[in-house]
């Protein structure tokens, strides 16, 4: 098959995880006979530096004519200190999401039964976790109406949504939910915020198309407290864009790791698949980042983009191996010996 990527590095360490994303699915694709190809884009600050813009019409145009796109990070310090910037990295990865029409972000969360002592989590509370957030990405506060009045001492964003954008993230949760446990948890602040509402309404006129899937309604506050208490008893979890960036980050430290989780954003158009984590500016160069989020994210391309289940599995399988016997970056090597970020990428291509 032939496998055309769109691969955009950006800040930080994305450009160090990404290459051992490639080298993974160059050796994944040599092993099934696939062909890639790898066209390189800016975003983020370094698009800043290079041509003044984010997210450059270049890079949309190649985004857009690609099968899949596969991202670092995005953010660099010397933006995050300067409230007056008028052009920021992360004002690239939200046009990007908005231009691709990326409405759907799946951040799945999961245990790794050898790192289960990683987490800072009692143990019996996370072994077999395994949940799914279905994000919503396009709308809500993040794309809402704001500005500042009163000579700029009040400021004010907005939370705005349509059924239609409810309808179709929670139709993506639904067939979710029946490829995997069949429970759904609508998450929202119904009891107070009338988005909020609108959402529980549209979901609950959709419960009857899908008989099968238990669906819950839980509040955003409720939820934040019950995912590190119990996240066993959940499985696929709906939710609007700023919920679901703050509850994706908790969810994260179950598995132990930041440097662990991989993310797929669907939509209209061309997926994207990038790990949760940030561009980690300490890290940057110094060749120690963990890159297996990026390279799970790979896996997620794999099955999601193209369909080819096999390939996905004998990627999550290495770096199951790498994990096994200890191949992992000083987030997660505990005092034994820690790999560089290239080692542990040889590593995982040379096993494939
Ligand atoms: C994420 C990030 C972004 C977000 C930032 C970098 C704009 O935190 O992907 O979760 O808030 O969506
Ligand atoms: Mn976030």
């Amino acid at each position: 098959m032939e496998l055309n990527i769109a691969l955009l590095p950006g800040d930080g360490i994305g450009p160090e995880v990404i290459d051992q994303a490639v080298k993974v699915c160059d050796a994944i694709a040599k092993k099934h006979n696939h062909n890639i190809r790898w066209t390189t884009a800016l975003t983020g600050a370094a698009a800043i530096d290079a041509v003044g813009e984010p997210y450059p019409d270049e890079t949309h145009e190649i985004c857009i004519n690609a099968d899949a796109v596969l991202f670092g990070a995005i953010g660099h310090p010397r933006f995050d200190n300067d409230p007056s910037a008028k052009v920021r990295p992360e004002q690239g990865l939200l046009k990007m999401r908005q231009k691709l029409g990326l409405f759907a972000n799946v951040r799945p969360t999961f245990t790794f039964p050898s790192l289960i002592d990683k987490s800072p989590l009692k143990q019996e509370r996370i072994e077999g976790t395994d949940l799914v957030f279905l994000r919503e990405l396009t709308s809500g506060i993040y794309f809402g109406k704001r500005g500042r009045e009163d000579d700029g001492n009040t400021a004010y964003d907005t939370c705005t949504y349509t059924r239609v954008e409810v309808q179709r993230l929670a139709k993506k949760g639904f067939e979710m939910a029946m490829t995997r446990n069949k429970k759904l948890c609508c998450v929202d602040k119904a009891n107070v915020l009338e988005s909020s509402r609108l959402w529980r309404e549209t979901v609950q006129a959709m419960e009857k198309d899908y008989p099968e899937v238990e669906v819950s309604y839980e509040f955003v506050d409720a939820v934040a407290m019950r995912l590190v208490q119990w996240p066993n008893s959940y499985d696929v979890l709906i939710t609007e864009n700023l919920f679901g960036d703050i509850l994706t980050d908790e969810a994260s430290v179950i598995s132990g790791s930041m440097g662990l989780m991989p993310s797929a954003s669907l939509g209209e158009k061309t997926a994207l698949f990038e790990p949760i984590h940030g561009s980690y500016p300490q890290a940057a160069g110094k060749n120690i980042a963990n890159p297996l989020a990026t390279v799970l994210s790979a896996a997620m391309m794999f099955e999601t983009a193209f369909g080819l289940n096999d390939e996905a599995k004998a990627i999550r399988a290495v770096v199951d191996k790498s994990l096994n016997e200890g191949i992992v970056t000083e987030d997660l090597s505990g005092g034994n010996k820690a790999y560089t970020t290239t080692e542990v990428g040889d590593w995982l291509a040379e096993n494939i």
